[in-house]
């Protein structure tokens, strides 16, 4: 078994590397990144040497690429992270969200219908469904809730997602695409909020939530995302979504408060909102749990002690990030909030 993973050198593509390379020593695993400024070939250190891991540096936008990956390692899976995924970036500048998130899903469904393949996984979002009113606790996205984004991202995801639906129906490629919520977890980047605030508060810089910090996220911890992606792969109906999450919900402000208990110190500051902030995600996993039994094994309670610990033993991995090209992004983004 030969699995491409695109965007491995990422959060979840990282974990879902490792996860992978564990419980299948003999499945030969690609991983095919672009190292943009979210990617970080020390996320992969441990795996480098391995003989059953290989490396590749490509943009998948980059058709050329592409098709020679196809052509002279016949992958049978291929598993797409590759994504530009960072809401405020979106909306700072949509274009490579474009670039990235819909053409470059085209060109690897290309690549299948040119090659052949055993199975394309889609790795998308639960923001494609736009999101939920804070007043209605009994609402959760199902698999059948219309499409609605909000946001450049969500919006390049969706696309994402149609033309996937697109290929199986007109071209026959064997699709399947996952809708996950929030995850967090080891290796996540330093801009998205879990790990922003923890590495804020170890520098003892103030927390920035936007708006009241009364947004809900579906928190699952990432290597329960992994789990449901290895069963999606082997097991999952062709043409179909599964949804993943876990009923973890919690307010932005309750899950900044928590990092600042498990820590003992940190000092909120509101910020300027985010603009077309969505409310609430909460995902409905009744048809992952039914037709291939997955439930997450990790609670929020206990997750984020274990990220936060990982943060704690692994410091050089993000302040390495943090020293670097985050630095430039952290200044324009943050300085007139907290000034
Ligand atoms: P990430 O930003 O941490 O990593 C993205 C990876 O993709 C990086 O390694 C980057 O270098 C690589 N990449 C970006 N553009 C590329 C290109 N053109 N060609 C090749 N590689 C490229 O993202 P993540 O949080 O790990 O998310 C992975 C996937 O999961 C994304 O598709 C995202 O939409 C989806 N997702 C994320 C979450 C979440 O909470 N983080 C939740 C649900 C779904
Ligand atoms: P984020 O981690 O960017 O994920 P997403 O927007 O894809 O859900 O943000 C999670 C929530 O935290 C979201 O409601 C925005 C909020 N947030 C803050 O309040 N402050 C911050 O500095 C960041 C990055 C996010």
């Amino acid at each position: 078994m030969k699995i491409v993973i695109t965007g491995g050198a990422g959060f979840i593509g990282g974990n879902f590397l490792h996860y992978m390379l564990k419980k299948y020593p003999n499945y030969e695993m690609i991983c095919v990144d672009k190292l943009t400024y979210a990617g970080n070939i020390e996320t992969l250190e441990t795996v480098m040497n391995n003989p059953y891991f290989k490396f590749i540096k490509a943009d998948i936008a980059d058709r050329t690429a592409i098709y020679k990956i196809f052509e002279e390692e016949k992958p049978d899976i291929i598993v797409n992270f590759a994504a530009e995924s960072h809401v405020d970036r979106s909306i700072e500048d949509p274009s490579i969200f474009l670039q990235t998130n819909v053409i470059g899903t085209q060109v690897l469904l290309d690549a299948c219908r040119k090659f052949g393949i055993d199975r394309y996984h889609q790795v998308s979002t639960d923001e494609v469904y736009g999101d939920l009113p804070l007043d209605k606790p009994d609402l959760f996205f199902t698999e059948e809730t219309p499409i609605h984004a909000s946001s450049p991202y969500s919006a390049s995801k969706a696309s994402a997602d149609l033309l996937v639906q697109a290929y199986y129906r007109t071209f026959g490629i064997p699709v399947t695409i996952s809708r996950c919520s929030n995850n967090y977890g080891p290796y996540h980047f330093p801009e998205k909020l879990i790990p922003l605030m923890i590495a804020n508060v170890l520098n003892d810089k103030p927390l920035p939530v936007y708006g009241t910090g009364e947004n809900v996220r579906d928190w699952l911890y990432v290597e329960d995302h992994c789990i449901a992606i290895d069963l999606i792969i082997h097991k999952g109906k062709i043409g179909e979504i599964y949804n993943i999450g876990g009923h973890n919900e919690r307010s932005n402000l309750e899950v900044v408060q928590t990092i600042i208990t498990e820590l003992g110190k940190g000092e909120i500051r509101y910020v300027a909102d985010r603009a077309g902030h969505d409310k609430r995600y909460a995902i409905d996993p009744t048809k992952i749990y039914k037709e291939l039994g997955w439930i997450p094994k990790t609670s929020f309670d206990e997750g984020i002690k274990k990220t936060i610990k990982w943060y704690l033993d692994n410091k050089c991995w993000w302040q390495n990030i943090i020293s670097g090209e985050y630095k430039e992004y952290y200044k324009k983004m943050y300085e007139d909030k907290l000034a």
